[in-house]
């Protein structure tokens, strides 16, 4: 067993490539990520031949992002079960890569249920193997098209809270193309009132400590022709206090039953900025995101990442988890706070944008019609 991610070979700077990809090869199947690692610097790729390798790339944000995550998760299953690996092994190590996205677990369990019910079936191992991989496509697909109506539905809610010419709006982290199947969450919503005219400006939080917002969002925005401007996390407030901010949109990396919003750490604070602003906090994520057997924001995982991320810039280019290696910024053997993510409560909350519509105001009743609906999809 190849137990590896390897740095592709002659082809691996080609602009635009797809944040996830699967590639039949002749040695067999791989998983082609985009290093979001060593974005913006370079466009570089990341194979993966098997499910310890995927597993690495996530911990270490090679790919990261609530939707992508659950796509990664699904097809990490699919190659464990075309490459002959142990797929449960291969399932509960995905599962267990990170956390707080429940996309995760969305995704892995998906492509393992197809996998199990194509041998209760009578079918054989690449029966089983071929059901976990149009399992994994058709979640790829589904987000993308997820991902198209969110940004209808988002820009439909924009344009009745903020009636007008257009609007400036501030995002943390990092919720476009580069975690979703299609244009993303909250910037599908940017891009399409972009793409509408009605964008005046896009503030974009750098978001410490691993810069998703200054290297990332920076990145898609500039990519797309829009006006933004970044800022440090700690500049939103006076941000606010100058009128600046019209609305703030943002992802999520699990959404509880109740309506709580967990999402990349600073994520909370620019909630309470925006009540005390009178300014809309709107939240955008698929239905992959809302987790039901979570009911409240208390019960939600917050991952707890390496120090070292804090007490040093290691950022773009070396991997961020393990022993740092990075350049240090606090004295040797400071101790760090270091939280992923935080959680928002749902009365915080202006509005949940999902493909199958909007809840507002932010109720778990509301959440449960719209869980139902999807089910039934
Ligand atoms: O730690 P990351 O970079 O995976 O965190 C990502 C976020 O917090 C995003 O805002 C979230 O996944 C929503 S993306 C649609």
């Amino acid at each position: 067993m190849v137990d590896q991610c390897a740095q592709s070979g002659e082809d691996n700077r080609s602009p635009g490539i797809p944040a996830v990809r699967w590639d039949e090869r002749p040695e067999g199947p791989v998983l082609v990520l985009l290093d979001q690692r060593r974005l913006p610097a370079e466009e570089v790729e990341v194979v993966c031949v098997d499910a310890p390798a995927l597993v690495d790339a996530i911990r270490t944000l090679a790919v990261r992002g609530a939707p992508l995550l659950g796509i990664a998760g699904a097809y990490g299953v699919a190659l464990a079960a075309a490459r002959g690996f142990d797929v449960d092994e291969a399932a509960a190590a995905l599962e267990g890569a990170r956390p707080t996205a429940v996309n995760v677990a969305v995704g892995v369990r998906r492509a393992l249920t197809a996998y199990r019910a194509a041998f209760a079936a009578g079918g054989e191992q690449r029966q089983a193997a071929e059901a976990a991989f149009a399992a994994a496509r058709a979640l790829h697909r589904e987000d993308a098209g997820a991902s198209a109506r969110m940004a209808q539905h988002g820009l439909a809610l924009l344009d009745e809270l903020l009636p007008g010419s257009g609007y400036r709006v501030l995002t943390h982290c990092n919720t476009g193309a580069l975690v979703s199947g299609g244009e993303g969450t909250a910037f599908a919503v940017v891009l399409e009132a972009h793409r509408a005219g009605r964008l005046r400006r896009l503030w974009v939080d750098e978001t410490r400590p691993l810069l998703q917002g200054a290297r990332l969002t920076a990145y898609e925005a500039a990519g797309n022709g829009m006006a933004y401007t970044l800022l440090t996390d700690n500049a939103a407030g006076s941000l606010f206090a100058a009128g600046e901010v019209d609305a703030v949109l943002i992802g999520a990396d699990r959404i509880a039953a109740d309506g709580s919003v967990a999402n990349k750490v600073g994520s909370y604070p620019l909630a309470v900025l925006a009540r005390y602003h009178h300014v809309p906090f709107v939240v955008v994520a698929p239905m992959t995101t809302v987790d039901p057997d979570t009911p409240d924001g208390a019960s939600i995982e917050v991952e707890q990442r390496s120090g070292h991320e804090v007490t040093e810039i290691t950022t773009p280019r070396v991997p961020v988890a393990g022993a740092g290696g990075g350049i240090p910024v606090a004295p040797l053997g400071t101790q760090a706070y270091n939280p992923a993510f935080d959680v928002t409560p749902p009365e915080l909350v202006t509005a949940i944008v999902t493909e199958e519509g909007v809840v507002s105001p932010v109720t778990a009743e509301a959440l449960a019609v719209l869980c139902d609906r999807s089910r039934q999809v």
